[in-house]
């Protein structure tokens, strides 16, 4: 079967003439930032990160090279080279959502929301004509936050926090996206602006991609595999009605924290999606039953690697893992996770070519 005659809908593709806009993209993970912007007609040239395991999907799926470094070490001379004199440069910097992604957790805290920094003085040092980040909405709760702006003194700014589905996207996720230009006056576009006002489901998202069961994966492709359950799970799940919560199931399957009607406990764990809303934000462990929202509508099991990333708008044979590999569930579901939604980035994309457009003619 061919997974790409089982989406119901399609990403709008923009059209590229002219790549004026060079990008380097640091802390780029598996490309979910870059690949929406090469979507939206900008030339990425390198992507940068620490972590190994993002060189396979970065490069099988983009055309650009992947460096695996620490921004820390980076010097401003190093990333300039990285451009082209000819274009406009931008600079996209997603650090860690610090401090929730598991990343951090065994980091202090300075360390952490100093990459924030680095990204910030990267930028100070370097004066590209346009600038990007996305992070979780709680960083602008915290001083970094402000720092950062001060490193970007003398850009125009444009800051929100964006809720996911009023991009099409199929999943409830909101982030911070910050835009910078020293071009003008720039704002993210509208969903009404790029045709993609439309709330799109779990359903027209996932429906139609084959049938497996937990612990299994289908044949012509590993990604779409669904981590196994125990059988305490398995009764669970059975139990579990869409949209429903552990609340439903009978005392004897309830955890033990969950036994007492003290009402306290998240109930957002150990459920399923829904077949007719967007999802939940998919989290580096959406892999599990156990971590959130995250059994499938009609199946009993948890979502597959490739549902979440599918939830995340990675095309559908975007490639995590050579073909004969075996998914590592862990390390898989951390990239998909961490990544900014495809769809978002070709907005964040869109809105810069855009911008340059109104500047230009
Ligand atoms: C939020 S994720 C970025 C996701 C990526 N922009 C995407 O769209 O797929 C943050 C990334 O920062 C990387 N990272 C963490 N510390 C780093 C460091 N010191 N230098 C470079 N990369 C780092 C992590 O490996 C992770 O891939």
């Amino acid at each position: 079967m061919n997974l790409e005659k089982t989406m119901k809908y399609k990403w709008q593709y923009p059209n590229h003439k002219n790549q004026l806009i060079d990008c380097v993209d640091l802390f780029c993970g598996a490309g979910g930032l870059t690949h929406g912007l090469i979507r939206s007609g900008i030339n990425v040239t390198v992507g940068i990160d620490i972590d190994t395991s993002c060189k396979f999907p970065y490069e099988s799926n983009n055309k650009n090279r992947f460096i695996e470094k620490n921004v820390k070490d980076l010097t401003s001379k190093e990333v300039s080279s990285f451009f082209s004199n000819s274009k406009i440069r931008l600079l996209a910097g997603c650090a860690p959502c610090q401090p929730f992604s598991t990343y951090s957790r065994n980091r202090n805290k300075d360390e952490k929301w100093g990459l924030v920094a680095d990204f910030g003085k990267l930028v100070k040092e370097i004066s590209p004509e346009l600038v990007t980040m996305e992070n979780v909405p709680q960083i602008t709760q915290h001083e970094i936050f402000h720092i950062l702006l001060d490193y970007l003194d003398g850009y125009n700014i444009w800051w929100d926090i964006v809720d996911c589905t009023q991009y099409g996207i199929p999943q409830t996720r909101k982030r911070l996206v910050l835009l910078a230009s020293k071009m003008g006056k720039i704002k993210l576009c509208s969903a009404d602006e790029l045709g993609l006002n439309k709330i799109v489901t779990v359903r027209q998202a996932i429906s139609l991609l084959p049938a497996i069961k937990a612990g299994e994966f289908y044949k012509n492709d590993p990604l779409h595999s669904s981590s196994s359950l125990s059988q305490l799970n398995t009764s669970r799940i059975r139990a579990s009605k869409p949209g429903g919560t552990w609340r439903d199931w009978d005392v004897s399957l309830r955890a033990k924290c969950h036994r007492k009607e003290s009402g306290r406990f998240y109930s957002g764990v150990y459920a399923r999606m829904e077949w007719d809303k967007p999802s939940p934000t998919i989290t580096t462990q959406f892999h599990g039953f156990g971590n959130g929202r995250f059994g499938h509508p009609s199946q009993d099991r948890a979502i597959s690697l490739r549902e979440g990333a599918i939830l995340q708008t990675f095309p559908k044979d975007y490639k995590f893992i050579n073909k004969d590999e075996k998914p590592v569930f862990n390390k898989l579901a951390r990239l998909i996770g961490n990544a900014v939604p495809v769809q978002l980035a070709e907005v964040i994309g869109r809105s810069f070519v855009i911008h340059l457009n109104d500047k230009i003619t």
